[in-house]
């Protein structure tokens, strides 16, 4: 046990003796509908029919598309994943029946044994399936068992993961010989199992699992020499334990080991103040030293900060997942400053859909601020310069994969805050779903969110299905169906359900 580890938990002993008050709850008091959520909530629910009704007809039962696979590809690609990253969804739409027949096929895949040539992700596989199956047990009433065997099947074989005395695994697992790739991590693959994972043991009475992934957690949260106070680099090697790099970010690679340090106190109350103190402590470094407001717009942006100690004017669809995960945390933790700042950077984040021509938002963009434009890339050119004197952003990669993130910030900001503009936000998204993404099937990403006649990417990630209609549609839904007071959504939108909050979490951030 590390001296910093030592010091919170003797804190936490002592501040347990204050008396405890029932936190005030995250979603705001007699949140209600307006008449029209309904239509926009059949609308999604129309949206994610088409979608799996194609997914059915062209993916199920072709040998070709491995539909029991667990590779990182074939979870992109959908197919055999969407089974499994579907399953929540269905049951929260209800679709009981489409529901038992996910079950029922999954309790004929025989994951003991390897269903791939191909390595397996440790991250993926944990957050589309492990998550799916308990998410989907617990939602279900704890009816299907089959679920937790499912998943302690695939885990058994993750847990080769950890190798010797590694606290860090390793990223890609051999399901035939269980020989992990030797390879560096980052901290995102590392650092996103603790709620799949506990639940796991939970459910299985094996407590080797929630161990293996606290393991990894709290050593990643322990690294001295951070380039930002509890912000460590994005690379990591297992093999080592050291961080290669400098590069400092909200986005992939990184971005949900810092969601999980929040939502894993959440999920289990744990009065071990590590978790919750370390995501403060990235929270108020990332207030001192990333964030910018745009010299267009006053928009608000969480940059990166590069191995060379520069400030790169970026952002992208993946770290937009970070106002959410603020305001969320800034309501556990009590902090409004925290829960405003998680406000404007989804507006911000909800600005990048609504300048383009088909209003939806880029993988990735790029703005200026006071102190400068550098990105890290090459300069603007005139084009861009263009766009962002009428936007005050200005699109770098211009592709659109179905990814969820705006909509998930949106989504917590409406049952948060209660404005209307959020609802309005939604539906103008469906709108461009419905015009914009169609193919003959179903729905496809877009080369280019800028071109209202793009050209369109032949794939339908799974995360359509687990996250972005889901977020869609709960946004529209009664807000106390899957409230954020009763559940915690894992970062594939599975809902796990969450005892009564504490009345705080955490005891700040590390001076
Ligand atoms: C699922 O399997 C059970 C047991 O075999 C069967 O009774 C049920 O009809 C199946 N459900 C669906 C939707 O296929
Ligand atoms: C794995 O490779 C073997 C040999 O090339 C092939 O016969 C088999 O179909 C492949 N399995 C899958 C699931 O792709
Ligand atoms: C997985 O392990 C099996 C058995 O050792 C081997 O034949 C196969 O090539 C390995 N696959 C990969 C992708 O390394
Ligand atoms: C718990 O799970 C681990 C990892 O699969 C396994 O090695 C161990 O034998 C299991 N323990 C029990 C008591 O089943
Ligand atoms: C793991 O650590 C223990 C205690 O430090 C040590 O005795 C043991 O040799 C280590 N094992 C390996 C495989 O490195
Ligand atoms: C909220 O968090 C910010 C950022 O760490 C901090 O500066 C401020 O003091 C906190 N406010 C309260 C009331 O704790
Ligand atoms: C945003 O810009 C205004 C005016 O340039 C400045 O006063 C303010 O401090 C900025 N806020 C942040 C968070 O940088
Ligand atoms: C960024 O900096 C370059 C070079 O200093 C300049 O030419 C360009 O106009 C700047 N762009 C913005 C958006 O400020
Ligand atoms: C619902 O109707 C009101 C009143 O006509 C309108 O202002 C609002 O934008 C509508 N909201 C949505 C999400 O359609
Ligand atoms: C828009 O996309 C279409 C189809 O790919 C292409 O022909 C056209 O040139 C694009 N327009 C612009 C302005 O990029």
């Amino acid at each position: 046990m590390s001296f910093r580890r030592w010091f919170l938990t003797a804190l936490a002993v002592s501040s347990s003796t204050l008396p405890a008050a029932r936190g005030e709850p995250v979603q705001k008091a007699g949140l209600q509908l307006p008449a029209n959520a309904s239509i926009h909530r059949d609308a999604v629910q129309q949206l994610f029919v088409t979608s799996y009704e194609a997914y059915q007809k062209y993916a199920w039962g072709h040998d070709d598309l491995m539909p029991e696979s667990l590779s990182y590809v074939d979870a992109r690609n959908g197919w055999g994943a969407s089974i499994a990253d579907a399953m929540s969804t269905l049951w929260i739409m209800g679709f009981t029946d489409w529901f038992e027949q996910a079950v029922n096929h999954t309790a004929t895949v025989d994951f003991s044994r390897s269903q791939t040539n191909d390595t397996v992700s440790l991250f993926e596989t944990t957050i589309r399936y492990v998550a799916g199956f308990i998410s989907s047990y617990e939602l279900s009433g704890e009816k299907y068992p089959i679920l937790v065997q499912k998943a302690q099947e695939i885990a058994d074989h993750m847990v080769y993961s950890w190798v010797g005395n590694n606290s860090v695994p390793y990223g890609y697992i051999n399901f035939t010989d269980n020989a992990p790739t030797v390879t560096t991590s980052n901290i995102a693959e590392a650092g996103t199992l603790t709620l799949e994972w506990n639940l796991l043991s939970k459910y299985t009475g094996n407590d080797t699992y929630r161990q293996l992934a606290e393991k990894s957690v709290l050593y990643m949260a322990n690294m001295p020499g951070d380039p930002l106070p509890g912000m460590p680099a994005q690379t990591i090697d297992p093999t080592t334990g050291l961080t290669e790099g400098g590069y400092v970010t909200w986005s992939g690679g990184s971005d949900s080991y810092f969601e999980y340090l929040i939502k894993y106190p959440r999920l289990t109350n744990t009065d071990d103040n590590i978790y919750a103190d370390t995501w403060l402590t990235a929270v108020d470094s990332s207030i001192r030293t990333l964030l910018r407001n745009s010299t267009v717009g006053d928009h608000l942006y969480l940059a990166d900060y590069d191995g060379d100690e520069m400030i790169r004017h970026v952002g992208s669809h993946l770290a937009c997942f970070y106002g959410g995960n603020w305001i969320l945390g800034g309501k556990m933790t009590n902090n409004d400053t925290i829960v405003n700042y998680g406000l404007q950077l989804t507006d911000a984040c909800w600005n990048t859909y609504a300048g383009t021509a088909t209003g939806i938002g880029p993988e990735t963009f790029a703005y200026a601020s006071s102190d400068g434009n550098y990105t890290g890339g090459g300069a603007p050119t005139a084009a861009q310069l263009q766009f962002y004197d009428e936007h005050g952003y200005y699109i770098t990669t211009s592709d659109y994969i179905l990814r969820p993130e705006v909509l998930e910030s949106n989504f917590y900001a409406w049952r948060v805050s209660g404005d209307t503009k959020y609802l309005d936000n939604a539906a103008s998204a469906i709108k461009s779903f419905q015009d914009y993404l169609p193919t003959t099937v179903a729905y496809t990403g877009i080369n280019d969110v800028n071109n209202v006649t793009s050209s369109k990417i032949d794939d339908m990630e799974s995360f359509w299905f687990a996250e972005v209609l889901k977020y869609l549609y709960l946004t529209f839904d009664d807000p106390t169906h899957i409230s954020l007071d009763d559940y915690v959504f894992n970062t594939e939108c599975h809902p796990f359900k969450a005892p009564a909050a504490k009345s705080t979490y955490g005891s700040g951030p590390a001076s």
